[in-house]
């Protein structure tokens, strides 16, 4: 807008473009005709976005001044600007070059999906990312490292003897190497990294602000897994690229991070290869796309730290302690009863003989997680932690009880996706918020309610209730020892069900 220059949401979109690896820039400048067709008023414009700009890598950036309520400029020259002698918008759009060299990047095809009509034929179908290929190349699976050659080259026409970035087309390799969706084959000579942390720029768009050790659904080309943010470096000052401290992104901020993803992912810096640098994060709940990312680099540590393998495993140190582990994991308001029923829980286990450890908010909170407070990002943390710590004490062979709020689905969905199938059993203490506000037994909902305490869960923090938990404790009315003759009814009918699967289905 001529009446107004260069705005905050210029520079935001500007730099936004330069992430996204866009080089080439119109600026175009409206509305000229509420500023009469000044020239002045245009040139200033000019110079304050080429100062703004100059360090974001545009390769061009062609200004035209114009009038989209009276088509100045846009497809017809205008009559009022004499001083002008560049392109229209139409002309520059249909003119400038955009093209890009992908075709002599290396070679990477992102395997869509593995075509296995009969048991005669094999081919991998997908769209060549950068790069071509022919009959005869030798490429390799990127995260195994295994090699073939290209036997042919199949598409919709017949079998091409070469093909080339954007073409869809099936590989038919020489021999039978083992490639799933996800995965690439790339040319030897030129590798990409592959990584399960790396560090990334991320634009975030979603009204809920992004949260460091929140799980996210992270999507590539054709891959997919889980990942988290594991380090929020710093946001991006919009106004002047200065790097600010940030706890959260909101939406439209831009920020870098380090990112750590439940499998290795294959990938080249964005830099280098739009199309295999890029990545969407996908929400676990909502399902939507909350960010963008473009990876900047691997981190090394990644590549020198591996699960160590003992040779002690999860099922002897289980079998001698002549139980199945399990995480009973409990969830409510404060208040809510959690802790008193997981107490006398864990005495009735201890009574029979089983091996158990109670992880609970209040004592946590005091010695591992005593840095961390209440926000939303705080709780993230708060849960994260316990979960790994749940699970290290299930992979001793222990049954765990865990007893937090944990308010979020997402990071009791995360919890659940950590542990072993059928492991994790959610519960969910249910006692309406006005009967944990009268029985307030420590006093805290007197003073939340009174503004005192910030952040308390129902009053000013959420409280995400379960929808399918594995046990639903009703406690209205209840006593805790019926809460727990159905915690127990629960366990023996597990552990009834699984001997028989041991045993072959039969007792
Ligand atoms: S969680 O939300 O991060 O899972 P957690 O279970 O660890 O919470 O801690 C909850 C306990 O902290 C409550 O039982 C209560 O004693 C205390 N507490 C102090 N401030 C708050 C608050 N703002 N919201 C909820 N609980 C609080």
């Amino acid at each position: 807008d001529a009446r107004q220059g260069v705005l905050r949401q210029t520079r935001r979109h500007s730099i936004i473009a330069s992430l996204l690896g866009i080089r080439h820039i119109v600026l175009a400048v409206n509305k000229i005709d509420l500023v009469d067709f000044d020239q002045a008023v245009f040139d200033r414009i000019v110079e304050d976005y080429r100062q703004f700009s100059r360090d974001l890598g545009f390769q061009t950036m062609v200004p035209i001044p114009m009038s989209a309520r009276y088509g100045d400029n846009v497809s017809r020259r205008s009559d009022s600007m004499e001083w002008y002698s560049g392109p229209t918008l139409i002309e520059h759009l249909e003119t400038v070059s955009v093209d890009e060299a992908v075709v002599e990047l290396p070679f990477r095809f992102p395997v869509q999906y593995v075509n296995r009509p009969n048991l005669d034929f094999r081919g991998f179908a997908g769209t060549i990312a950068s790069g071509s290929v022919s009959p005869g190349d030798e490429v390799v699976v990127a995260k195994s490292g295994k090699s073939s050659r290209v036997k042919r080259i199949v598409s919709y026409g017949g079998d091409l003897a070469q093909a080339a970035a954007g073409q869809a087309v099936t590989l038919v390799l020489d021999d039978e190497v083992e490639i799933s969706r996800g995965n690439m084959l790339v040319s030897p000579a030129a590798r990409p990294q592959v990584a399960d942390q790396f560090a990334a720029n991320i634009v975030w768009f979603d009204e809920h602000a992004l949260l460091p050790g929140r799980s996210y659904i992270l999507r590539t080309e054709t891959d997919q897994t889980s990942a988290t943010v594991t380090d929020l470096k710093y946001r991006i000052n919009v106004n002047d690229f200065a790097h600010e401290a940030a706890k959260s992104l909101e939406m439209n901020e831009v920020g870098i991070c380090n990112i750590s993803t439940r499998t290795p992912i294959a990938f080249d810096p964005f830099a280098e290869n739009r199309t295999t640098g890029a990545f969407i994060l996908i929400d676990r709940i909502s399902n939507a796309t909350v960010g963008a990312g473009m990876i900047l680099h691997s981190l090394r540590r990644a590549e020198n730290i591996h699960w160590q393998s003992l040779d002690v495993g999860k099922r002897v140190r289980a079998d001698m302690k002549n139980q199945r582990p399990a995480v009973f994991w409990f969830t409510g308001l404060s208040g809510s009863g959690k802790s008193t029923i997981a107490n006398l829980f864990e005495k009735k286990l201890f009574a029979t003989g089983r091996h158990t450890y109670i992880l609970d908010g209040d004592n946590v909170r005091h010695g591992l997680n005593r840095d961390l407070g209440f926000t939303d990002a705080d709780r993230v943390e708060n849960i994260r932690r316990v979960a790994e710590v749940a699970r290290l004490m299930a992979d001793a062979g222990l049954i765990v009880i865990v007893s937090f709020i944990s308010p979020f689905s997402a990071e009791r969905r995360m919890a659940r996706e950590l542990m072993a199938d059928g492991e994790f059993i959610e519960v969910f203490v249910d006692t309406p918020f006005e009967e944990c506000a009268r029985r307030d037994p420590k006093g805290l909902y007197a003073r939340a309610l009174n503004g005192e305490i910030k952040n308390f869960t129902g009053v000013d923090s959420p409280y995400e209730a379960p929808e399918n938990p594995e046990i639903h404790l009703k406690t209205l009315g209840k006593s805790a020892e019926e809460m727990v003759d159905a915690l127990e009814h629960w366990l023996n009918e597990r552990d009834i069900a699984e001997d028989q699967y041991d045993n072959g289905g039969g007792i």
